[in-house]
C-alpha cells in the first residue's frame, strides 16, 4: 500500500483548458547574459515587466531547478525576505505597475539528461525551451502569451566555442582575456519563451542565401561539425524550395536577415523552430546517398519545410496556451504535407500520410490516451506532442481546405495571418478567420476540435432497377473515448463517386457532406447497380465500412482514377483475406494475386504507387481491423499469403528486380521510385523461399551504391534464418559503428524483423557496447522499433513488453520525455487477450510503483492503466 500512498502524494496538479486567464504580468522586454561553461553558466536575466491591469498581485517566474543567487528590482539588491519560493517558481511583490527585474542563476548543462533547457551534446551547449524547458534556463513566466524582444548576450571559451549563436541578427562580437569571447544577438520580434534558443560550440557553416520576394537577401546557415559538411546539401536545397514555396502558396515572406540551422546529435524529437536558430536533430539534417535511404531524404525535406513553416504558423503567430498546440502543429503538418506532395508525387504522400496517420493516431485514439485535437486537459504538456494534436490536426485543415477550394482557403488563411500577426492566438482564432475569410460555417464543424475518437462511416448502397436510382445511406458513430462517453455526429466532408462496371467509368466525382447520424443520398439514371468509392483521396479521417465483395474491390483496384481509392481497394482485398484466414475462414486469394499481378504489369502507373499498392497491408493494420489482435495468428497469415504471392509471381518479381535496376544514383522521383517498387520485388522473392532468395538479397546488399536498397536488403535478410543475414549484420555493422545515425538502422533493422527470436535479439542488443540510454535516437531505434514490431513485441512469454518497461524505467531517470513516449504500446492491452492484458498491466503497475516516477511517465502510464 506503500506505493498507492506514494502516487498519491506525488498526484501532480491537472491543468484544465477552462482555467486560462490573461497573465498579470506583461515581460515586454529581456536581455539575456550568460557566461558559458558546460560545469557552471551563470545565467544573467534582466526583464522588464508591466501589470497587466489593476490587481495586487506579486510577480510569479517560473523556474525548474534553479534557485536564485540574487534578485534586484529596478537595480537594488532585495534581501532574503523580499522575494520568496513558491515550490520551484520566484515570487515578487512589487508596488508599482512597471519595474525591472534581475536575477542570475547557475545551471550545469553537462548534467542535464532530460534534454529541456540548456544542455550539452556532443561538444556543444544547445538549448531546447518547447514547450516548458525556458523555466530550466533562468526564471521567467513560462506561458506562451508572454511576448518579449530578447537580446542575448554569450560569453564562453573562445577554443571549444568558437560560434555563438541566438534568435533573430547578430549585432556585436569580441574577444576577451583568458581565451574567452563574447557576441551579442538581438531579435527584433517579439516572441514566447518556448522560442528562445542559444547554440555555443565548434561548428562549421554550409552558407547559402535567398532572395525573398520583395528583393531582400537573406543568409542561410546549416551549422554542423565539419566532417559532416557534405551531408547538408539536402537540407539546404530543402530550406530554399520552402521560402520559395510559402511565397508562392501562401504569400508568406521570411522576415530576418539571417536563418540559422544547426544539427545536433542528441534530440528528444525531430527538431524546433526557435525564431531564426532551427535546432534540428540531426537526423532530420543529415543525408548523402551512403548513409541515407530515400525515406530518410524525404524526412529531412519534410521536417526542413515544417520548422520553416512554423516562421508564420508558430511565430508570427503563436499560441495562446498549450492547448492550442494544434493551432500551429496541425496546420503546419498540413504545409509540409501539401509541400512534399508538390516536391514529389500527390498520390504517393497522400498514401504515406494516410498510413503514418493510421498507425499513429487511429490506435491512439482508440486506446486509453485519446485526446481531442484541441485537448480539455493535461498532467504534464510534453505528452500531447502527439499524432493526434499533429496529424490529425493537419486532416481537420485539410478538410476545411476540401470544403472551401484553394482560392477561398487562400483567403481564409491570408484574414488568419494578417489578423493575428504578432499575436497569440486559439484555434478559434483560426476557425474564425476560416468562416469570415473563407465565407462558410464551421459551427458543427468544430466538433472535430472537441470530440475525440474516429468516427466510423458505414455506406450501403441500395439499386432500385425499375427508378434507375440509388439510394447511398451513411450512418456515423464515434465510439467513446476517456470523458467523453456520448457523442454528436461530425460533419464529415465524403468526395465520392459511382463507377458504372460496364464501362469502369464514373459520372463525375461528389463532394457529399455527412452532416447527421444518418443521411441519406439519391443518385438517379443508374439502370445498373454501380460500385461505390467513397472518402476517396482519404477527404475525411474516419473509418469507412462499406460492404463491397471481392469482385468490386478488384473493378475499383483496376479502374478507380482516384489513387488513393485505387490503393484503398486493393488494400482493402488484401485486409479481406488475411482477416478472414485469422478468424479460420478460406478465402480465396486468387483476386488478391491477380490485382498485385495487374497492378505490377500496368506500365500506365508511377513505379512509386505501384510499390504502395501492392505491399501487404502491416501486421498492426490488420490487429486494428479485428475486435481482438492476435498477433500469432496474423503474423502467421499475412507472413503466408507474402510467400504464396512470392511464388505464384515468381518471374515478375524477377524482372521487376532486375528492370528496376538503375545506373548510378539520382533522387529523381523518377529513380526513387524505381528502388521502392524494386525492394519490393526483392521482398517477395525472398519471401517465397526461392534457394537463391538469400543470395540475391545479399548480392543487393552488397552492391548497391545507396543506402535505399542496402538497407532494404538487409530488412528482408533479416526477416529470416539464413547465413546471409549474419553475414549482412556484421559487415554492416563494420561499416558503420562509428557513424551513430547509420548504426541506429543496424538497431533498428533487427528489432523490427518479423525474425522468430526478435525478443531475444532485442534483449542482447540492449546490452551492446554501443547502445546507450543517454542518445534518444538510439533509445527509439532499438525500442521505439520493437515496440512497433507487433508480432515480436506481443510475444506471449510478456518477455517484451517486461524489456520495454525496464526500458521505461531506466530512461525515466535520465530523460522522462523520450521515456514517456514508449509507454502507449503497453497501453494497448484491452485489444489484446486475457492473457496478454494481465501481463501488459502487470508491467504498467510496476512502472507505477517506481518511487520518483516523472510527472511524465506517471501520465502516461496511470491513465493507461484506466
Ligand atoms: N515544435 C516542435 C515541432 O516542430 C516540436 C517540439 C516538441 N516539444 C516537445 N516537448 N515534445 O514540431
Ligand atoms: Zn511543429
Amino acid at each position: 500500500m506503500a506505493d498507492i500512498q506514494s502516487t498519491n502524494a506525488a498526484a501532480p496538479a491537472i491543468i484544465h483548458r477552462q482555467d486560462y486567464s490573461p497573465p498579470d504580468w506583461f515581460v515586454p522586454e529581456i536581455s539575456l547574459d550568460f557566461t558559458l561553461d558546460p560545469a557552471s553558466t551563470q545565467v544573467r536575466a534582466t526583464l522588464s515587466v508591466t501589470r497587466n491591469g489593476a490587481h495586487e498581485r506579486p510577480l510569479i517566474l517560473d523556474g525548474d531547478g534553479l534557485s536564485p543567487m540574487e534578485v534586484q528590482v529596478d537595480g537594488r539588491l532585495l534581501q532574503g525576505g523580499e522575494w520568496m519560493m513558491k515550490g520551484d517558481a520566484l515570487v515578487i511583490p512589487l508596488p508599482g505597475d512597471a519595474h525591472q527585474i534581475e536575477t542570475l542563476v547557475e545551471l550545469a548543462p553537462e548534467n542535464n539528461s532530460k534534454l529541456m533547457g540548456l544542455y550539452a551534446s556532443g561538444g556543444l551547449l544547445c538549448t531546447q525551451c518547447e514547450a516548458e524547458g525556458f523555466r530550466r534556463i533562468t526564471f521567467f513566466p513560462d506561458r506562451p502569451d508572454i511576448l518579449s524582444r530578447y537580446s542575448v548576450c554569450m560569453e564562453a571559451d573562445q577554443t571549444r566555442y568558437p560560434i555563438l549563436l541566438s534568435n533573430g541578427d547578430p549585432v556585436e562580437q569580441g574577444s576577451l582575456p583568458n581565451g574567452r569571447h563574447w557576441a551579442r544577438w538581438n531579435d527584433p520580434f517579439p516572441k514566447p519563451c518556448y522560442l528562445f534558443a542559444l547554440v555555443a560550440g565548434d561548428l562549421s557553416c554550409k552558407a547559402d542565401s535567398f532572395v525573398t520576394m520583395s528583393g531582400r537577401t537573406v543568409r542561410l546557415g546549416i551549422w554542423v561539425k565539419e566532417g559532416d559538411l557534405p551531408r547538408t546539401d539536402h537540407a539546404m536545397q530543402a530550406l530554399k524550395n520552402s521560402m520559395a514555396w510559402d511565397e508562392r502558396v501562401y504569400g508568406r515572406e521570411y522576415d530576418l536577415d539571417v536563418f540559422n540551422i544547426v544539427a545536433v546529435a542528441d534530440f528528444n524529437f525531430g527538431a524546433m523552430e526557435n525564431k531564426g536558430l532551427n535546432i534540428f536533430n540531426s537526423r532530420y539534417i543529415l543525408a548523402d546517398p551512403e548513409t541515407a535511404t530515400d525515406i530518410d531524404y524525404d524526412g529531412v525535406e519534410a521536417v526542413v519545410a515544417h520548422e520553416y513553416f512554423h516562421n508564420w504558423s508558430g511565430n508570427r503567430v503563436t499560441c495562446r496556451d498549450w492547448f492550442q498546440l494544434s493551432l500551429k502543429e496541425g496546420f503546419t503538418v498540413f504545409r509540409d504535407q501539401n509541400f512534399s506532395a508538390d516536391m514529389g508525387s500527390h498520390a504517393v504522400k497522400r498514401i504515406e500520410d494516410v498510413r503514418v496517420l493510421r498507425a499513429a493516431q487511429f490506435q491512439e485514439d482508440s486506446g486509453p490516451l485519446a485526446h481531442p485535437v484541441r485537448p480539455e486537459s493535461y498532467i504534464e504538456i510534453s505528452n500531447f506532442y502527439t499524432a493526434t494534436i499533429y496529424n490529425k490536426g493537419a486532416e481537420l485543415i485539410r478538410m476545411i481546405a476540401l470544403m472551401l477550394g484553394p482560392d477561398r482557403f487562400r483567403a481564409g488563411s491570408d484574414l488568419y495571418f494578417d489578423r493575428h500577426d504578432g499575436q497569440a492566438a486559439t484555434c478559434e482564432d483560426f476557425v474564425k478567420a476560416m468562416e469570415e475569410g473563407g465565407g462558410i460555417d464551421l459551427r458543427q464543424f468544430r466538433r472535430w476540435y472537441e470530440q475525440a475518437g474516429t468516427p466510423h462511416v458505414r455506406a450501403t448502397l441500395r439499386h432500385d432497377p425499375a427508378a434507375q436510382t440509388v439510394e447511398l445511406l451513411l450512418e456515423q458513430s464515434i465510439p467513446p473515448t476517456p470523458g467523453q462517453p456520448d457523442k454528436q455526429p461530425m460533419a464529415i466532408p465524403l468526395r465520392t463517386a459511382l463507377f458504372d462496371r460496364a464501362v469502369g467509368r464514373h459520372r463525375g466525382e461528389t463532394l457529399l457532406m455527412l452532416t447527421q447520424a444518418q443521411q441519406s443520398f439519391t443518385f438517379s439514371g443508374f439502370a445498373d447497380a454501380p460500385i461505390l468509392s467513397i472518402n476517396r483521396g482519404f477527404s475525411a479521417p474516419v473509418i469507412v465500412e462499406a460492404d463491397r465483395s471481392q469482385t468490386e474491390l478488384a473493378f475499383l483496384s483496376a479502374h478507380d482514377d482516384d489513387p488513393f481509392a485505387r490503393y484503398e481497394a486493393m488494400q482493402q482485398l488484401m485486409v479481406n483475406v488475411l482477416v478472414g484466414r485469422v478468424a479460420g475462414q478460406n478465402i480465396d486469394e486468387g483476386a488478391v494475386v491477380a490485382a498485385i499481378r495487374d497492378t505490377a504489369t500496368d506500365p500506365k502507373l508511377d513505379p512509386a504507387f505501384i510499390a504502395e499498392a501492392i505491399r501487404l497491408p502491416s501486421e498492426a493494420y490488420l490487429g486494428d481491423q479485428m475486435a481482438q489482435v492476435d498477433p500469432d495468428a496474423i503474423h502467421a497469415a499475412r507472413d503466408a499469403l507474402q510467400q504464396r504471392i512470392g511464388q505464384q509471381l515468381e518471374p515478375l518479381w524477377r524482372d521487376i528486380h532486375a528492370n528496376m535496376k538503375a545506373n548510378g544514383f539520382s533522387l529523381s522521383p523518377a529513380a526513387k521510385g524505381a528502388r521502392k517498387l524494386r525492394n519490393i520485388a526483392l521482398l517477395y522473392l525472398v519471401a517465397s523461399g526461392t534457394d537463391d532468395g538469400p543470395t540475391m538479397a545479399f548480392s543487393q546488399f552488397d552492391e548497391a551504391d545507396n543506402m535505399t536498397e542496402r538497407q532494404s536488403a538487409l530488412a528482408t535478410l533479416a526477416n529470416n534464418i539464413s547465413n546471409e543475414r549474419e553475414a549482412a549484420l556484421d559487415i554492416f555493422y563494420n561499416r558503420y559503428r562509428s557513424d551513430a545515425l547509420t548504426l541506429d538502422k543496424w538497431f533498428q533493422t533487427q528489432a523490427f524483423a518479423s525474425h522468430p527470436d526478435t525478443v531475444d535479439l532485442v534483449e542482447e542488443l540492449a546490452r551492446h557496447p554501443d547502445f546507450t540510454l543517454s542518445n534518444p535516437n538510439r533509445v527509439r531505434s532499438l525500442f521505439g522499433a520493437f515496440a512497433g514490431n507487433q508480432w515480436a513485441f506481443h510475444h506471449k512469454s510478456g518477455k517484451g513488453y517486461r524489456m520495454v518497461a525496464d526500458c521505461i524505467i531506466a530512461l525515466d531517470k535520465i530523460n522522462p520525455q523520450t521515456a514517456a513516449r514508449l509507454a502507449p504500446p503497453l497501453g494497448r492491452w484491452r485489444r489484446f487477450d486475457e492473457g496478454r492484458a494481465v501481463l501488459m498491466r502487470a508491467e504498467l503497475q510496476r512502472i507505477l510503483a517506481e518511487p520518483g516516477l516523472s510527472k511524465d511517465v506517471a501520465e502516461q502510464v496511470g491513465k493507461s492503466l484506466n
